[in-house]
């Protein structure tokens, strides 16, 4: 996998693929020029009639989030929920993931084996970020029951007309949801949430509520996938590498260097996209108006130019900035929160769980083009 993106970099670090239609960027310079360049737009569905007809519902509420959108409406988006990322309200959240991991860990130490996709990667995520939306205990499943075809429909552009249309019925219902959720006197919404962030905003301003809506279940889409996939590519890692295992046992204060060092190693979201809003130039060569842009993360977290014996896991590497939460205006706004979670997660593992090691079938990868993770990572352990 790594040496495909190697082979492509030597090549060149920004090239035209006739395949793809596109640009693609593999260099961490040129990656990490593109993503804060205003001449490259995150605008996803320039032209909603574009799209097909049964998907139309689900685009229309995703261009009204941050993601999808450009100065001067970014900013605008992003301030409307970056409070509740702030890293007081992220460290209020800190004994809810702790309790919820050492729930999950509790439940699964007299087996002496687990899945740690099925059984920790995917619920946990879910689990936070409904606390930090307020949803109450009985919603969560149907919360999660309609994330999936959403994620489905925005990872796979060529989904059949049914699951386009269950996509868009889903984010349907997941907004029908929040607005009943804000009217609910019987939860009093806990300081920091977001639910009494967005119910204080709705209240006292003429903010549109859908707007609103649509960046909270952004975090729905944003904040899972990828934690459960950094959750899984980490914990392989280190069952890869027992020497780093051991060192982290042994220098905890090793522990946010080691969550950075790992999500650079193998990075959840591989790619990000960008279309040239007007012609430009990126790294000596002309993009021309409309033209699409992937930025492939993946490839400049192992760029040999700024990560030294890029292929090794090294957690006293020195400080250069991995692509992973991309860069410049659309840096991950979760980032401080999957860091939290990844770290506790981490801990948590190499402490509770002796002798962990692999077990049976060999870690299963999902097939995707831009996010990175296993379906399935069976270990064992001294119950
Ligand atoms: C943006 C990765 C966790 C919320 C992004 C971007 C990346 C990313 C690469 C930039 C995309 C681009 O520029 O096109 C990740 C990874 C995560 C993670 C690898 C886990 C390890 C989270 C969590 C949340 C979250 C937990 C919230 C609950 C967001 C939001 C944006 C974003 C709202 C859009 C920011 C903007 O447009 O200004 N993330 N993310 N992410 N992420 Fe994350």
């Amino acid at each position: 996998f790594y040496d495909f993106y190697e082979e492509l970099r030597s090549n060149d670090d920004l090239f035209w693929d006739r395949t793809l239609r596109a640009w693609v960027a593999t260099g961490h310079a040129v990656v990490s020029k593109a993503a804060g360049d205003p001449g490259l737009s995150s605008v996803r569905y320039p032209d909603i009639e574009d799209v097909p007809e049964e998907l139309r519902p689900l685009a229309r509420v995703l261009s009204r989030q941050m993601l999808y959108n450009d100065a001067p409406d970014h900013p605008r988006l992003r301030a409307l929920i970056s409070k509740a990322f702030a890293p007081r309200a992220v460290q209020t959240l800190r004994g809810r993931i702790v309790e919820a991991v050492d729930r999950i860990i509790t439940g699964a130490v007299p087996a002496g084996r687990m899945d740690i996709v099925a059984d920790l990667a995917r619920p946990l995520p879910l689990t936070i970020i409904c606390d930090l939306l307020d949803v109450p205990e009985e919603d969560r499943p149907a919360l999660a029951s309609w994330s999936e075809p959403i994620a489905e429909a925005i990872g796979n552009s060529r989904l059949d007309a049914d699951r386009n249309r269950e996509a868009s019925q889903s984010m349907t219902d997941m907004l029908a949801y929040f607005r009943e959720l804000l009217s609910r006197r019987d939860i009093p919404p806990s300081p920091y949430t977001l639910r009494a962030l967005v119910g204080a905003q709705a209240e006292n301003t003429d903010q549109d509520l859908d707007e609103l809506l649509a960046n909270c279940a952004l975090l729905l889409i944003a904040g899972h996938e990828t934690t459960t996939h950094f959750i899984g590519n980490a914990t392989l890692a280190l069952l890869r590498h027992p020497h780093a295992a051991d060192q982290l046992r042994s220098r905890p204060d090793l522990m946010p260097a080691a969550v950075e060092e790992l999500l650079r190693y193998d990075a959840p979201v591989q790619l990000m996209l960008r279309r040239a809003r007007r012609d430009l130039d990126l790294a000596g060569r002309t993009i021309t108006e409309g033209q699409t842009v992937l930025l492939v993360g993946g490839a400049a977290n192992r760029d040999p130019a700024v990560f030294p014996d890029p292929h090794v896991l090294d957690f006293e590497r020195p400080g250069a900035r991995h692509m992973s939460f991309g860069h410049g205006p659309h840096f991950c706004l979760g980032a401080a929160l999957a860091r939290l979670e990844g770290a506790i997660v981490l801990e948590t593992l190499l402490t509770r769980l002796p002798g962990l090691r692999l077990d049976g079938a060999a870690p299963q990868w999902q097939r995707s083009l831009n996010f990175r993770g296993l379906t399935r990572l069976d270990v064992a352990f001294t119950p």
